[in-house]
């Protein structure tokens, strides 16, 4: 599974169980609002329903960004040339990479992952469609600064983030990873990032609800795996999902409702949930022009150029480490 939000090597308990699963789970279900960090979607039936979102008519996200990536292509030349290392924060999809790949033929492409068997998968697949290209997978916690291979140790770094994965990551998380993706990258080097952009509230929330009820099974999906590994007693059938525009954050956030009181057990201690009451599971923050350029600078980039999709629904950035100038 690639890491979406930045998971942490696991460590078990004599049980089996995932200690950081545990504590996360029992701390987010204490607080008077519950709440679940939205890296434990992503199981193995979590990273596959999240694949299949990427699929659906609603979520138009992939399909933007793939369309820049596809229609830019001279322009990442000009701008970022032939000579970059690739280092990808995630390991690569197999449409996307290969479309940024094609376009700026780099000296070397690095993956970045914490699930080793998805990034030698990743690896091999891109090491067949582009032969003579040097590929160099690191398996690792990108939310921590990496030590890349030393064969690309010269070699000035294009650092490529796309999906808008950085918003699900609160400000001051997401301020942290662009700050760590500079000193893995070092100074002088780029990163070409996606982030999706503040729409019609209709469209937001039909991507993250849609009809088919993709992203409803996806969200419920952390319900059971709480249940499964964590001897959880959560009422499945009466939990709602829902994604909510938060405006003052400029987000959509996904929760599971309560559809009646309810009582339940996680790892032997008891929770209780009023109708109406919610688990919050994920922030998918969405951005302007003003506030993907804020975010950037306060995380050490300096954004150089910026696409959006024909629909502008999506943003795909570049930016520099390099020092911006200072206030006169
Ligand atoms: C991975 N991430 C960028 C997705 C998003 O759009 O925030 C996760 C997702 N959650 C529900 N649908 C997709």
């Amino acid at each position: 599974m690639a890491s979406k939000t930045g998971l942490k090597l696991v460590t078990r308990d004599n049980g089996g169980v995932d200690i950081a699963f545990r504590a996360d789970v029992l701390a987010g279900l204490a607080q008077a609002q519950k709440a679940v960090p939205a890296r434990w979607l992503y199981d193995d039936a979590g990273s596959q329903l999240f694949e299949d979102i990427t699929q659906i008519p609603e979520y138009y996200p992939t399909r933007a960004e793939t369309e820049i990536l596809q229609r830019r292509g001279k322009e990442f030349a000009q701008l970022i040339g032939p000579d970059r290392a690739v280092v990808e924060f995630g390991s690569g999809s197999s449409v996307k990479t290969p479309l940024l790949l094609r376009a700026i033929n780099p000296a070397a492409y690095v993956p970045l992952d914490i699930s080793g068997d998805f990034l030698r998968a990743a690896a091999d697949d891109l090491a067949v469609k582009f032969p003579g290209l040097p590929v160099y997978p690191v398996e690792a916690d990108f939310m921590r600064k990496v030590a890349l291979p030393d064969a690309v140790a010269q070699i000035p770094k294009l650092g490529f983030f796309p999906g808008s994965t950085i918003g699900n990551l609160v400000a001051r998380t997401a301020v942290d990873l662009l700050r760590t993706m500079r000193e893995t990258l070092g100074e002088g080097s780029q990163l070409l990032i996606g982030m999706d952009l503040i729409k019609d509230r209709q469209t937001l929330r039909a991507a993250y609800d849609d009809a088919g009820g993709v992203t409803r099974a996806f969200n419920l999906n952390l319900a059971r795996r709480i249940n499964r590994e964590l001897d959880g007693t959560i009422p499945l059938g009466q939990l709602r999902h829902e994604a909510r525009w938060n405006d003052e954050f400029a987000r959509i956030e996904m929760h599971l409702v309560a559809q009646a009181d309810m009582k339940f057990a996680v790892s032997g201690r008891d929770f209780a949930m009023r109708k109406g009451d919610s688990i919050h599971t994920e922030n998918s923050h969405k951005f302007g022009k003003r506030s993907s350029a804020t975010l950037l600078l306060a995380g050490g980039w300096t954004p150089t150029r910026r696409w959006t999709d024909t629909s502008q629904r999506f943003s795909l950035i570049l930016a520099e480490a390099t020092i911006p100038r200072s206030a006169p």
